[in-house]
């Protein structure tokens, strides 16, 4: 058949095929490309197709246009709960004999049903039944049904009937026809650099949400200018935000402000101009992403705030727990719609922090939503053509499904372990430069990075604001002695979980991950012996008293 030779198939989260369209390099198409794609599909007989998206009245100009175009053109009617179909409102209130209409109808012409809000009924076993069976007969006519609705429902039954496509949110192009059509010449103001700033902050928005944000720009000064592209950044925000799932963040530290991990930091130079054109130019091929393990404080969340600054690219933090909704067939529906607007808004870095929380032992759900959400987000990572760079985060292996560390799902693992004597200068110089720029000179590094040893980078600036705690509380400036005083008198994380820092290193070391520092550093020998907490009659390891 056509399709298959053509076509790219990837299963879906409810085990229905999702038909992607040929290789386009990317996996958001056009509206054009999807009307293509279901002309393609209605051609080779697949006589349910299933459309998930909020955008109905979109869809259904792309389905007019799809009945127009399919040779013989098709009669496209639509039913829907209220009005029934057409203005004689025939199987209105009864979508039951709705499948009735789509059989009764001649056989000698060539039909298209769109069934608006059809998930409602699906589950009912009369439907169920009736579109089983329909399946079955439509395949030898020129009818074919689709459903058009925001979520994706399909019952066990179907799921090897129902052909489930996702809409496209408004490309480029067409972001911009309507830029032209709604704001017309009088009223457009933009400058080229803005005008392409403004079409890029509308992508992963529905059309609706973006005219909503031209008239709101229009109302405001009479005009579109360059002053909009915040507005439609602002909307897209707010759209992101409502899904729960995805926070668009700032990005407000760079790569400059990372002591140490200078592999990572390298591995990220060599790749930072991957997603312009050059690169698509040179053939290289798109980046996956990177997964940092390591240790809780060592810069994890930092450096992928900083990647996403670094490559001036948006940066989406999602957050995996929340992908696990309540209802069932929730999750799977919150992963396909955290894809597509990830996949909107590409190029961008999606940071997946703590991944090993969400899929730890302690969150074992309901049978098996889980296992389905890391496998579509696994299909995805490894399928995905669309340039979404993904950085995860996680602090231990253990927790972590097998399948994500094998090779092909992230382009590096990096482990991120406590800093070393030459990172620790770093990063204390790092946060003392940023705090007292001018009188920076005065603290002793050497003595500070003396003492430091095991501890992490966030507990290095947890040292440092305990001590200006302590400098402003005596109202006078803080110094070394006082930060040296905060480290004594607190445990670092690596003489309490020793084991698990050592196992963490040892795996990594073992050639399953590349070291994210220059080398792979061990905990300092001090901390080897077995940890002893102190006694009642101890007042713990010297307690704000100078050595
Ligand atoms: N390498 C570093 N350079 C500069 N600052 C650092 C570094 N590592 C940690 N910090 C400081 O510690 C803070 C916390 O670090 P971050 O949140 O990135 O740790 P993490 O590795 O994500 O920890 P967790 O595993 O607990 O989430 C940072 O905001 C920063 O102030
Ligand atoms: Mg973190």
């Amino acid at each position: 058949m056509i399709l298959q030779q053509e076509a790219h198939q990837r299963i879906s989260c409810d085990g229905c095929p999702v038909v992607l369209p040929p290789g386009e390099g990317r996996d958001v198409m056009s509206a054009r490309e999807f009307e293509a794609h279901v002309d393609l599909l209605i051609r080779s007989r697949y006589s349910i197709l299933y459309i998930v998206t909020g955008e109905e009245e979109r869809a259904e100009t792309a389905l007019h246009a799809v009945a127009r175009m399919v040779s013989p053109p098709r009669h496209l009617v639509i039913w829907d709960f209220v009005a029934g179909f057409g203005a004689a409102g025939i199987a209105k209130e009864d979508p039951f004999q709705a499948l009735d209409q789509v059989l009764s109808r001649s056989d000698e012409e060539a039909w298209l049903f769109v069934l608006r809000d059809f998930h409602r009924f699906i589950d009912d076993v009369r439907v169920t039944r009736r579109l089983r069976s329909l399946a079955r007969s439509l395949r030898a006519l020129r009818k074919t049904v689709v459903i058009l609705s925001p979520v994706l429902k399909v019952p066990q039954e179907l799921v090897n009937d129902v052909t489930v496509i996702d809409f496209p949110l408004p490309c480029m192009a067409e972001i911009e026809a309507e830029l032209l059509r709604f704001v017309g010449p009088e009223r457009n103001r933009l400058g080229e650099p803005a005008r392409e700033a403004l079409i890029k902050a509308a992508l992963g928005l529905p059309m609706q949400r973006i005219v909503q944000a031209l008239a709101q720009g229009i109302a405001t000064d009479g005009i579109i200018d360059d002053a909009d592209v915040a507005l439609m950044l602002e909307e897209k925000k707010q759209a992101i935000r409502q899904t729960e799932i995805l926070e668009y963040c700032a990005e407000e530290e760079g790569l400059e402000d990372i002591g140490g991990l200078d592999n990572l930091k390298r591995w990220l130079a060599v790749r930072a101009d991957a997603f312009g054109p050059r690169a698509r130019a040179y053939g290289l091929p798109a980046l996956k992403g990177v997964l940092l393990i390591g240790v809780q404080g060592t810069g994890k969340s930092l450096s992928a705030r900083a990647i996403a600054r670094a490559w001036r690219l948006p940066l989406l933090r999602l957050d995996v727990g929340r992908l696990m909704g309540a209802l069932v067939g929730e999750s799977e529906a919150r992963t396909r719609q955290m894809m597509r607007l990830a996949e909107a808004m590409a190029p961008c870095v999606l940071w997946m922090d703590e991944l090993d929380k969400a899929f730890g032992t302690a969150q074992q759900l309901d049978g098996g939503t889980q296992a389905r959400v890391m496998a579509t987000l696994l299909t995805w990572m490894q399928e995905k053509r669309s340039p979404v760079f993904i950085v995860a985060t996680a602090n231990q292996i253990t927790h972590l499904p097998p399948e994500l560390l094998r090779k092909g799902r992230f382009d590096e693992i990096f482990f991120v372990g406590l800093p070393s004597d030459e990172e620790r200068r770093e990063i204390f110089e790092l946060h003392l430069k940023r705090l007292r720029d001018t009188q920076f000179r005065q603290f002793d590094l050497d003595r500070l990075v003396a003492v430091s040893a095991g501890y992490s980078g966030a507990e290095l600036a947890c040292a440092i604001t305990d001590a200006m705690h302590q400098g402003f509380a005596d109202n006078r400036e803080f110094g070394t002695d006082d930060i040296v005083v905060a480290l004594r008198s607190t445990y670092p994380l690596s003489r309490t979980a020793q084991e698990a820092i050592d196992a963490l290193r040892d795996w990594a070391q073992s050639g399953r991950a590349r070291s994210a520092s220059r080398e792979f550093v061990k905990r300092p020998a001090s901390h080897r012996q077995p940890f002893v907490p102190p006694s009642a009659d101890e007042e713990g390891p010297e307690p704000n008293r100078l050595p």
